[in-house]
């Protein structure tokens, strides 16, 4: 039987209706029994400041910090925003790598998954979030690529997928993740 793996899952959007949540939820509900979805909230972390960033560090921050460490692997579901990566999102990113020599992103498993309505699936904040990820050493699951373009038409009124063909691509995704994570088990 295979290893269970809690994944940190971390959603750049905000937003109530959010079409980035519904993706990872759908993810969520696709992967394999061993995989353990845990959202992780963003968006009371302080935005970060490192005159603050002492023993008494922000509340939020060190819950943050806690909780990711204790994941094996971490999930991104990302809008893009202005060809990037939200604040919000950056945010948190910048919080979980410091203190300086305390990343809690250091060597975990990442995927990467940016969901938009427009056409080019938001590759712009895609490829902005893999170039912080290499530098903070996480290994990042190569293939398959996930832009999801046209995402607004992509769920029911339930978040159940309209066509076979996305369902089909989050599971081969969600899968390749499966594999990628137990090929980096520390
Ligand atoms: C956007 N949106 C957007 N979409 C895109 O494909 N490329 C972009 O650069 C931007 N820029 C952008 C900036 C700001 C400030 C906002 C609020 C929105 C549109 C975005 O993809 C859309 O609002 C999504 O629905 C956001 O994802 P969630 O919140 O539905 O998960």
């Amino acid at each position: 039987m295979s290893k269970n793996y809690k994944i940190a899952v971390i959603v750049g959007s905000l937003r109530e209706e959010s079409v980035n949540r519904k993706s990872a939820k759908a993810l969520g509900r696709l992967a394999a029994d061993n995989l353990e979805f845990n959202f992780i909230e963003i968006g009371d972390l302080p935005l970060y400041n490192e005159d603050i960033d002492t023993a008494d560090a922000p509340a939020p921050w060190k819950r943050f910090r806690k909780i990711v460490s204790q994941a094996d692997a971490v999930l991104f579901v990302t809008p893009e925003y202005n060809r990037s990566v939200p604040g919000v999102l950056k945010n948190a990113i910048d919080v979980g790598s410091r203190p300086y020599g305390q990343s809690v992103w250091e060597k975990k498993p990442a995927a990467i998954m940016s969901v938009s309505p427009g056409n080019i699936g938001g590759f712009g904040a895609n490829h902005h979030l893999r170039q912080s990820l290499v530098f903070l050493d996480m290994p990042i699951l190569q293939q398959p690529e996930a832009y999801v373009g046209g995402a607004y038409d992509m769920f029911d009124e339930k978040g159940e997928f309209q066509t076979d063909r996305s369902r089909d691509f989050f599971q081969k995704f969600i899968d390749a993740f499966g594999a990628w994570i137990e090929r980096f088990e520390q």
